[in-house]
């Protein structure tokens, strides 16, 4: 497996193109279920993820083509992708890929709702918690849907079509509220949703659905009001830049002291993570082509931070703080509300002299003067490049293992990082000796 070595203390400082949104372009492509035209999404990443859902599509029946690069925002390296499910052949979503991507549960909807049946293996739990999706399985079945799970599948039919109905989310959750979104668009009827999950990659969906011909009213409130169609339409659509991404590299640049234009990125999507930035002394502006992140003190300050569903602070920048934090002037207290164990981090930051105690949701961080380099690994995405993050900081060289985590979120990294500056490099693993002919 590859691994990534860092060795710390070079301010980040220059331009880093931002790529399409990975949470935002799995449920777009997904949508390409809903329809017998060709759906055409641009400045998709290219990310291990989005390969897994290609792979997904492809054995429903999906046939894609991939149209090369510099489709995206001008800035990054966007892909376009054409997505034609006119010939769907199978509506079973198996355990083999749906273990490896939990998002795969995001075909169940769409499949569901145009062709009467789905089968979908159960996402099992995952490092960060439980992850149940009972509220996706409630939802169909006010819709409609008989579901029964069985050998670890879920097995959801329908008699005739989907009808509307009058869904009240139990809890904010950006899974449910696509698939269901989804789901209405095809139904019999008015859909409404209440609680409804406001990320803007659950708005990106909803728009590229119009486009599609859905009719959707409410987009970026928590009600959204779907009138179902008898059919969708092809389109093209561009997927929204990754906020996340975004927001890891501001981390990036404020815990070295850098000074980085983020191209490509609106600040408004990033407008509860600006805010503590600001809070710790970190100056985030708005410039022609995206955000300059700038570290204003020679301190970064000690904030607090908790975790909310948009527009509150993301769960998916929780690390990300947490590991610029571990530098800061004072203490900083992180409380998370959205995923029960996303404190994996915690134990390797330590390791680099980190000084963090964790007390059931919440985490406090002293800050410390320094942090040394070491040998870490983490168990997901954002964990992962957290510790990227301190490894830019830290005195001497740290090598993080697993980097698949990190290449499922986060494109050409190190090529970004480096040409900021970073002293960053990928190890690769130790292929087999060759064996030269005799
Ligand atoms: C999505 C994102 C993920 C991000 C998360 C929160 C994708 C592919 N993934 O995940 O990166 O970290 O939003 O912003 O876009 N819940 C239930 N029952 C359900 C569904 C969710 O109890 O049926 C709970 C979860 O356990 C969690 C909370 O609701 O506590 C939010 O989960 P949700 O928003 O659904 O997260 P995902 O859609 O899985």
């Amino acid at each position: 497996m590859d691994k990534i070595r860092i060795i710390g203390g070079t301010p980040l400082v220059g331009t880093i193109p931002i790529s399409g949104a990975k949470n935002a372009a799995l449920p777009l492509m997904a949508a390409s279920l809903l329809t017998d035209d060709a759906l055409t999404l641009f400045n998709l990443p290219y990310l291990a993820d989005i390969v897994t859902m290609a792979n997904l599509l492809a054995q429903h029946g999906v046939s894609l083509s991939m149209h090369g690069d510099g489709q995206g925002n001008g800035y990054g390296n966007g892909r376009g992708v054409s997505l034609d499910a006119s010939n769907i052949h199978n509506l079973t979503a198996p355990y083999e890929v749906v273990r490896t991507m939990r998002a795969s549960v995001l075909v169940l909807g769409p499949l569901l709702a145009r062709f009467g049946a789905a089968r979908v293996s159960l996402p099992g739990g995952c490092a960060i918690g439980t992850r149940p999706i009972d509220l996706h399985l409630k939802a169909l079945e006010q819709m409609g849907a008989e579901i029964e799970l069985l050998d670890g599948y879920i097995n959801a039919k329908v008699a005739s079509r989907l009808h509307g109905a009058d869904i009240q989310f139990e809890k904010v959750s950006v899974g449910a509220t696509e698939n269901i979104l989804m789901s209405a668009c095809l139904a019999d009827g008015e859909t409404i949703l209440r609680n409804a999950a406001r990320e803007p990659e659950v708005c990106d969906l909803a728009y590229c659905l119009q486009a599609m011909g859905a009719q959707i009213e409410g987009i970026g409130t928590n009600e959204l009001r779907i009138q179902g169609v008898d059919r969708l339409h092809g389109c093209d659509y561009s997927v929204i830049a990754d906020r996340i991404e975004a927001g890891s590299f501001a981390a990036a640049a404020a815990i070295t002291g850098g000074d980085v234009e983020l191209l490509g990125v609106r600040a408004e999507l990033l407008h509860s993570v600006i805010e503590k930035f600001n809070e710790a002394g970190i100056s985030v502006t708005s410039t022609e082509r995206g955000i300059r992140v700038k570290r204003t003190g020679d301190r970064i300050q000690g904030i607090d931070i908790m975790t909310q569903p948009y527009p509150g602070f993301p769960t998916d920048m929780q690390a990300q703080m947490m590991a610029m934090l571990t530098l800061a002037e004072g203490a900083s207290m992180v409380t998370e509300t959205i995923f029960e164990n996303r404190y994996m981090h915690v134990p390797e930051l330590t390791r680099m002299g980190a000084k963090i105690i964790v007390h059931g949701s919440s985490a406090m961080i002293r800050g410390v003067p320094s942090l040394r380099g070491a040998e870490v690994m983490a168990t997901d995405l954002r964990a992962s490049v957290s510790l990227v993050i301190a490894a830019l900081a830290a005195e001497g060289e740290t090598v993080i293992h697993r980097v698949y985590h990190l290449d499922r979120g986060y494109e050409r990294l190190e090529e970004k990082l480096a040409a900021c500056g970073a002293n960053i490099e990928r190890i690769a693993s130790r292929q087999p000796a060759k064996v030269e002919a005799a």
